[in-house]
């Protein structure tokens, strides 16, 4: 947690990346169709950073700064609204490893992606 900038370290991303495919299969509870779709994105582009239940607690928060949020904290359920998370999804968050995803996810799945995460992460009720 020293401070390490992912720039200089190309062989974690590529650790990261490699552990982001690795985790694409995943047996859980059946949910609603929408939310099921939004899941299946997470689990498979989103959890190697954010981890399972979105805290955050994963290998890679140990090697990135600044961290990838904890969508469970008291403090992201306060600041990050629909429209924040889905511009920064989009877009990503310059200067951190959050990546923009528009060219990999379609806008329909950015919603869905954001839509689980709080929904069933963040266990807000919109
Ligand atoms: C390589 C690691 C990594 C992956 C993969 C990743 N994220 Fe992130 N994410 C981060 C980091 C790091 C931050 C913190 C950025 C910051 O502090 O500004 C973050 C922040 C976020 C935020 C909050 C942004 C804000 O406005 O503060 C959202 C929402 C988010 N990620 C969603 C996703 C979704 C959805 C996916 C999958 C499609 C994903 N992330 C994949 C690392 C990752």
């Amino acid at each position: 947690m020293s401070g390490v900038n992912y720039i200089q370290k190309p062989n974690l991303i590529f650790i990261l990346w490699l552990s982001i495919s690795l985790s694409s299969v995943s047996q859980v509870a059946a949910l609603p169709a929408d939310l099921e779709i939004g899941r299946d994105i997470f689990h498979k582009h989103c959890k190697a950073c954010h981890g399972d239940k979105g805290d955050g607690k994963t290998f890679a928060a140990n090697v990135l700064n600044p961290p990838p949020k904890n969508f469970t904290a008291e403090e992201s359920k306060k600041t990050l609204t629909t429209a924040r998370m889905i511009l920064s999804v989009t877009k990503g968050r310059k200067g951190t490893a959050m990546m923009p995803w528009e060219s990999n996810l379609t806008g329909a799945e950015i919603r869905a992606v954001v839509n689980y995460i709080r929904k069933e992460l963040m266990q807000l009720g919109d």
